[in-house]
């Protein structure tokens, strides 16, 4: 691929690699500044027009560089090094210094705590040694770890061990091997000092697989559920799609410092510690869920990310939007399916459409990219899994999985593009989806536009669906999509008929005729969120209350409420001082609290507010003052509305011992939204019931119910839980995290200064990436209030702290500055507040490629 000017790199300017790299031995002599990388390539020359072999390189110290074991001279360049004049085969040796312990960057090899570790995703081999990084050349790995003994013993690579042995010094070595040729992105290492717990797994041909977890001493006892829902998508994966485990032994180390969630490397996967470590006094439900869900991701790569993998980084959904969908089609068997599809629904309106919508819009499948780390991307995973849903609706079960089968067997072992994915679900099922391709290449969010009638004298519901994208910031024109759009017809009496079906939108506009409708019907359109699209259609009340009644489908159902609650909202951010809480909304209510013991979990998400950002992708722009208390404004109405239905069903809600447990987890999550209302009730009485209530709490989910509600709503209380919490558990990094976001995301007067006391405190550091998220993150993205304020100086705040981060960690600061860069719906006092501080960044001389990219496309 080249590189034009500006640095940006295109789809279209694809070639394929002019040399391949069949074996690579790499021996590392790990010291903590000064690490020997010798790495020795067997090449061959695959275009012979071509004389001259780059390779990539990145903060590297060269030694020296040995072609059939002849020292060369080599020619630096912007990327890295050129050989020139190479023979059309050789075995390249070359010796690098690199400095993991000043690698504050968290790619290629750094240390975590005591632990070396690497992250090589996307670009981060370069930093190891120079080679050809890029995913379509593909090696076969023996790795040669030296490291010191005591405080190394655990010296660990991809594959199987082979050998090892004692050194001088106090120091061993340790020999790895990898019969699958990878890409370098997939390589990795750790070596370091861990507590291990061990199982095994017996695949469904019989294998014996050994599963080894390496986590921070003192810390086994956290590392059960994580090893348990190892256990259970390695099962998973052999019964819904045969795919079964293929090498020996399954590692997965966690560690402190690590830029992302986790990563897939082949055997050996890497961890940030959030995602592995959990028991009931330090971690929640959703700490619960979320471990086993990325530690299936990560399992699910192997298959679909490692032995298939992709061709070049525009296809980066072929791996990450296929395996989001898969895990999330785990979670939703491990759990409860309805409620698993809210959560990611929620995602895609909270996130994906405002990056739709903003200056960083792409499609799944970029075409440019300046810098790979920033299309790591809920558009990419997200998105690209919403697509590969579509995928699933259009072909049914069991067609989607003859297209897995097919790509399965069509491509393994190759690097690969979405393309090849889609042909393989296209063969396998002799159907025609070259329409449904634009959905890689558009960007942008579908709006439906619904026009529903029925008509008493025909018996009839007609409904005329219209699709349009708005043009984004990196795509003018947009052409209509294959848009699978989701049906339910629901009688207002709640009788007879109820018709679900999925109609296929291909055109700009479409209309569908139901015939023998005799009683007054409406329709819910889109449900279950079967594509990644909005809605422009305005029910009448009694028709969305209709459906909150009588969808069979869970989803639709907690969509209407939501979209009756929204409208409610919406109504009273255009009149000032609202007292009357709506008769629908009573209404609703009413009902919703009256059903809560028998669908706790969903009752609850029905009964929670839309967020302020859901809110906002409803609306062109918005009044971001009037939104936010009116939102407020109908909660507090609601509390006190339905005081005593709160206080007694918060009451009737208490759990026995705790268990991450389906049926204990749906109570937790529908008493802290009674909390959440008691907290909004100013008396004596809900004070004491929320101190009784953290008082009591056996488990993080309760306890951290209580606090968030005191948050929300500004208690003194606040102040001194969150005190005893801090006493309690000022050693523990993952539960500080928590405490830090909570005093991070409180809207106070004093949010500023009340941030720069988090960043003094003695836990706080910027060099951990996790830290830098639940105090700068939970700011930018969540304390809308504090980062909004109309003076700018929560912008400016950000700014100067970006300013710092990005010299220290380029990758995490591209990710803070996404609430400064998706600013179009804010008024123009805000709009320029921003851009002045985005112009500071901008003419900053030493700003990294990452923010670079988002902020010259921001302005
Ligand atoms: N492949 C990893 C995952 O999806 C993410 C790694 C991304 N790393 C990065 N530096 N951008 O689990
Ligand atoms: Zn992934």
């Amino acid at each position: 691929m080249s590189s034009s000017q500006s640095g940006t790199m295109k789809l279209s300017d694809y070639t394929p690699s002019a040399f391949s790299i069949s074996d690579l031995y790499l021996e590392f002599d790990l010291q903590d500044k000064e690490t020997r990388v010798t790495a020795v390539s067997q090449i061959r020359k695959l275009d012979n027009s071509c004389t001259d072999l780059d390779l990539d390189g990145k903060q590297l110290t060269l030694k020296a560089v040995w072609v059939n074991g002849i020292e060369t001279t080599v020619t630096h360049t912007e990327q890295g090094i050129r050989l020139t004049d190479v023979p059309d085969q050789f075995e390249l040796k070359i010796e690098t210094l690199i400095d993991p312990v000043n690698n504050h960057a968290l790619e290629g090899l750094y240390k975590s705590g005591g632990a070396f570790c690497t992250q090589c995703e996307a670009q981060g081999f370069r930093r190891i040694t120079y080679f050809l990084d890029r995913p379509d050349v593909m090696a076969k790995y023996r790795v040669k770890l030296i490291a010191d003994k005591q405080a190394n013993p655990y010296l660990l690579a991809n594959g199987n061990l082979i050998d090892k042995g004692e050194a001088e010094q106090g120091r061993h070595w340790a020999l790895w091997e990898d019969p699958f040729p990878k890409p370098c992105y997939l390589f990795a290492l750790v070596a370091g000092d861990f507590d291990k717990l061990d199982d095994t797994f017996t695949t469904c041909s019989g294998k014996q697989v050994k599963l080894q977890l390496f986590v921070d001493k003192g810390n086994v006892s956290r590392g059960r559920h994580a090893l348990d829902s190892l256990k259970k998508a390695m099962a998973w994966d052999e019964q819904k799609y045969g795919l079964e485990y293929d090498l020996d032994i399954y590692m997965v180390v966690a560690v402190d410092f690590f830029n992302m969630g986790a990563m897939e490397n082949k055997g050996l996967n890497i961890f940030n510690s959030k995602y592995v470590l959990a028991d009931a006094a330090s971690a929640t439900d959703q700490d619960y869920f979320n471990i086993e869900s990325v530690i299936a991701h990560e399992y699910f790569h192997n298959w679909t990310g490692n032995r298939i993998t992709c061709r070049d980084w525009f296809q980066l959904s072929l791996k990450e939007g296929l395996t989001v969908f898969r895990d999330q089609q785990f979670s939703a068997d491990m759990a409860s399916a309805a409620i698993v599809r809210i959560n990611q629904v929620k995602i895609m309106r909270e996130h994906q459409f405002a990056e739709d919508s903003g200056p960083m819009a792409h499609p799944i499948r970029p075409s440019e990219v300046m810098e790979m780390n920033n299309f790591y991307s809920v558009t990419v995973y997200d998105k690209g899994a919403e697509v590969i849903r579509m995928l699933h609706t259009l072909l049914g079960e069991s067609g989607f999985r003859r297209g897995m089968d097919c790509y399965i067997e069509r491509h393994d072992g190759q690097a690969v593009t979405c393309d090849d994915f889609v042909q393989a679900m296209e063969d396998a099922n002799q159907k025609d989806l070259s329409l449904f391709r634009r959905w890689y290449s558009q960007s942008g969010t579908p709006v439906i536009s619904v026009n529903c009638q029925w008509h008493q004298s025909q018996q009839q519901l007609r409904l005329e669906l219209t699709q349009n994208t708005a043009p984004t910031a990196d795509q003018s024109i947009k052409q209509p999509l294959h848009i699978p759009v989701g049906i339910e017809i629901v009688t207002l009496s709640g009788g007879e008929p109820k018709i679900s079906e999925v109609l296929s939108l291909t055109e700009q506009k479409q209309t569908y005729v139901f015939e023998n409708i005799p009683s007054p019907s409406t329709v819910a359109v889109l449900t279950g969120f079967s594509a990644p699209a909005k809605l422009n259609y305005q029910p009448a009340e009694a028709e969305l209350m209709a459906v909150i009644l009588h969808a069979s489908d869970a989803v639709t159902r907690w969509d209407a409420s939501q979209q009756l609650i929204s409208e409610a909202i919406f109504k009273f951010s255009q009149r000032d001082n609202e007292k009357e809480l709506p008769e629908s909304l009573k209404r609703l209510f009413q009902g919703l609290l009256g059903q809560a013991h028998t669908e706790p979990a969903l009752i609850a998400e029905m009964l929670e507010l839309p967020s302020f950002e859901t809110l906002s992708q409803q609306q062109e722009k918005i009044d971001l003052d009037a939104l936010l208390k009116a939102r407020k404004q109908l909660k507090a109405l609601l509390a006190v509305n339905f005081a005593e239905h709160w206080r007694a069903l918060f009451e009737k809600l208490s759990n026995s011992a705790y268990s991450y447990e389906q049926t204990q987890v749906e109570r937790r999550r529908l008493s802290g939204v009674c909390l959440s209302y008691l907290a909004c009730l100013d008396s004596d009485e809900s004070l004491e019931l929320l101190q009784q209530a953290y008082e009591k709490s056996d488990n993080m989910t309760d306890t951290l119910a209580v606090l968030k509600a005191c948050q929300a709503e500004n208690l003194p209380l606040f102040d001194s839980l969150m005190q005893d919490f801090e006493q309690k558990w000022h050693d523990d990094s993952l539960v500080m995290d928590k405490w830090f976001a909570l005093h991070a995301g409180r809207q106070h007067p004093q949010s500023l200064s009340n941030l720069q006391l988090l960043m003094a405190h003695s836990r706080y550091s910027i060099n951990n990436p996790n830290r830098v998220r639940s105090v700068m993150g939970t700011f930018a993205f969540y304390n809308t209030e504090g980062f909004h304020r109309r003076d700018g100086s929560g912008y400016k705040f950000l700014t100067d702290y970006l300013l710092e981060l990005d010299s220290v960690n380029p990758q995490v600061a591209a990710r803070l500055i996404t609430p400064m860069i998706q600013y179009a719906k804010l008024d123009e006092h805000r709009q320029h507040q921003i851009r002045l501080q985005l112009l500071r960044l901008f003419e900053h001389k030493t700003l990294s490629r990452d923010l670079y990219e988002k902020v010259q496309k921001a302005l």
